[in-house]
């Protein structure tokens, strides 16, 4: 019979998909990584399938335990669905500010989901971060996969992202584009990809109100860069240690709105539905593309599915709101400073 043992055995080896109609014009190959199409569907399966299975392996989680996580939503969402397979507990602490599509999922799986401030520090003891950390010492056979500074995040990348990448272009890869979170994705591929070319260019996109592009510029943890934005999963107020800074060649930041826009276009020109940080992606590739030599090979990793923001970026009424449609810019107080906004970020772009 074709049949696996367990939904555990599709996670990985999801497609390369050309964006021939999202290129602008560019004469290179775009490729989509589109990891949407795990079976949990996001990139995250992939962190979750690897990094419990090794804490098995080492006895640190036995028979009958808990799996517990600090996510913003598809780190959570995978570790529930390697918990169900395997039989364990799982509580995950996300931030408040997470779509509630992606608490549902959460809690379909089984998973007991705890709701934290989005707007403290990560060593404030209600961040989702303290909030782990601290049931990890109150609970017995209990694990904190920790996945912002678990270097097994970025060995799962390593040992399945990577060599998928340049399988599947037959080591043709130029250029590899990826939004940053804990950084576990970006780095265990880069480090893959630049082990077989070290000309491979790694390209890292952050968000506005986020530490991580000023951090690999200039080694400092500026605190001054933090605020809050909409884009999920995208940047950080800390530097996670998953991160490999000097692995990354370029850091691009993307603007909630944009990110937005062109995840909606991605989906209307190519019937591809992925989510917010994937739009960030599309315009780190817009930002670069000037820079591109003709015959580039790009690959964009789209980290998750598209319906994990049906009442964000899909919901007309939400891009309304914050203000993402131009003609709400006029009618609302909010929608005109979030405008004011992107008009001065677009400002300080020009001349950074
Ligand atoms: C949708 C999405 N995009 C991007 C990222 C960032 O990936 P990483 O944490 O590996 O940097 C995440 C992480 O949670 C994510 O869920």
């Amino acid at each position: 019979m074709q049949c696996y043992d367990s939904v555990l055995d599709v996670v990985g080896h999801t497609p390369l998909i050309r964006l021939n109609r999202m290129s602008n014009g560019f004469p290179g190959i775009v490729l989509a990584k589109v990891e949407g199409m795990n079976p949990g569907h996001s990139a995250k399966d992939r962190i979750a399938k690897y990094i419990i299975a090794k804490a098995e392996k080492e006895g640190k989680i036995l028979p009958g335990g808990t799996i517990i996580e600090a996510s913003s939503g598809n780190t959570g969402f995978s570790m529930a669905m390697v918990a169900a397979v395997k039989g364990y507990n799982c509580i995950l602490c996300i931030p408040d500010k997470i779509s509630k599509e992606k608490i549902q999922l959460m809690e379909s799986l089984g998973a007991d989901v705890r709701i934290c401030p989005s707007k403290v520090p990560y060593e404030d003891p209600l961040s989702h971060y303290s909030v782990c950390a601290r049931l990890n010492q109150e609970i017995k056979n209990s694990l904190f996969v920790n996945q912002y500074f678990n270097e097994d995040n970025l060995e799962a990348h390593y040992y399945t992202t990577g060599p998928e990448i340049w399988k599947q272009t037959d080591g043709k890869i130029t250029h590899f584009i990826c939004a940053m979170g804990t950084g576990g994705t970006i780095s265990g591929t880069a480090k893959y990809l630049k082990e077989q070319n070290p000309e491979v260019k790694i390209i890292g996109v952050d968000a506005y109100g986020s530490i991580l592009q000023k951090y690999h510029e200039d080694h400092v943890e500026d605190s001054t860069e933090c605020y809050s934005y909409l884009l999920e999963a995208v940047g950080k107020k800390f530097i996670p240690g998953a991160t490999e800074f000097d692995l990354i060649d370029k850091i691009v930041k993307a603007t909630d709105r944009e990110s937005a826009l062109l995840a909606r276009r991605l989906a209307k020109k190519q019937g591809l539905l992925t989510g917010y940080s994937s739009g960030a992606v599309l315009v780190g590739f817009k930002k670069i593309q000037p820079l591109l030599p003709k015959d580039a090979v790009v690959v964009l990793l789209l980290a998750d599915h598209g319906s994990r923001y049906l009442s964000k970026i899909y919901n007309n009424a939400w891009m309304q709101h914050v203000g993402f449609f131009r003609s709400a810019d006029r009618k609302s107080g909010i929608s005109k400073v979030v405008y004011l906004r992107e008009q001065l970020r677009k400002v300080i772009d020009f001349y950074s």
